[in-house]
């Protein structure tokens, strides 16, 4: 199978799975209805891939780590709903749709988001066919990557704090952005239990993608094409942030896109079956959307 075929199948099935989540009628019908409206929006799946591309590399069925790579999904989720709210970033466009809270209103934005996060702690505790002690990992790996001292730290230090230089913006992308993917990552690695070198190597290649990945987003922010990208252009300067591109330039920026993709590549180039891992890398460093 080539990349295209192995990211569709992986994405097919990643749907196949959220699309089964919170159905059946309720009298707060409008919670689900919510949550469906974020979560089936149309995101990349770039976090739950990765989850099973790790899965099979470390040997086992990709399908049975599905619970885990989806819980980390709906975690991602509910961090964009109140990453757009009026309180954040006050975004009006997410994935070429209205965002959260300018369809269901703020009220039932934040609430949805909360519900999205226990659910995801749900599916690990239940994943049919993992080990009591892979779940309880899973669990510790998902808390440490969104919790006090991940993404939540760097959506504080992204909107709360002012950091403005070089080495302060590499840590608050790595913690709003990098943790998540390598939670996504290592949560593949303790579906499979890949051993502890593999396993740093895979870490090191999330915690490179994820720079990468949140560096090229703020570019996008500012030369993106908002009917591709889906997201407001220029939205992080009208909400007074310094990002990458204020620090680096637009060149400079593109230059580091490329310095850490080569040295996510780097990480894992001694594993005979790169090739996905490598395309994925490379397709981040000219993404547009
Ligand atoms: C958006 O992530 C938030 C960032 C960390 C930049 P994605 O670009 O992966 O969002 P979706 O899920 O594909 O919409
Ligand atoms: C979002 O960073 C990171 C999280 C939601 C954790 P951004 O604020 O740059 O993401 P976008 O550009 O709104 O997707
Ligand atoms: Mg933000
Ligand atoms: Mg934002
Ligand atoms: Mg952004």
């Amino acid at each position: 199978m080539n990349y295209k075929e192995q990211y569709a199948a992986y994405q097919a099935a990643i749907e196949a799975y959220l699309n089964n989540l919170f159905i059946g009628d309720k009298p707060y019908s409008k919670l689900y209805e919510a949550m469906r409206y974020s979560v089936l929006a149309g995101g990349k799946r770039i976090r739950p891939v990765l989850t099973l591309e790790f899965a099979r590399l470390g040997g086992i069925d990709w399908h049975l780590a599905l619970p885990y790579a989806c819980a980390l999904e709906l975690v991602h989720n509910y961090s964009l709903i109140h990453d757009d709210l009026p309180c954040m970033d006050d975004d009006d466009l997410r994935r070429g749709k209205p965002t959260n809270h300018k369809v269901y209103g703020e009220t039932l934005a934040v609430l949805a988001g909360d519900a999205l996060q226990p659910e995801a702690f749900r599916l690990i505790a239940t994943a049919p066919m993992m080990s009591a002690e892979s779940r309880v990992e899973a669990i510790q790996v998902l808390a440490r990557a969104c919790g006090a001292d991940g993404m939540v730290a760097g959506q504080v230090l992204d909107t709360v704090c002012d950091v403005r230089n070089e080495a302060g913006l590499t840590e608050l992308n790595r913690l709003k952005t990098g943790v998540m993917i390598s939670g996504a990552v290592e949560l593949g690695c303790v579906a499979s239990k890949m051993n502890g070198i593999m396993r740093a190597q895979a870490i090191e290649y999330a915690d490179q993608l994820g720079l990468a990945f949140q560096i090229r987003d703020d570019m996008l922010d500012v030369v993106g094409d908002e009917t591709v990208f889906g997201k407001p252009i220029g939205s992080d300067k009208e909400e007074g942030k310094i990002t990458f591109v204020d620090v680096k330039g637009l060149d400079g920026c593109a230059k580091a896109v490329q310095e850490c993709t080569d040295r996510a590549k780097a990480a894992v180039g001694n594993w005979p079956d790169r090739d996905f891992l490598w395309e994925l890398a490379d397709r981040m460093v000219g993404r547009i959307k």
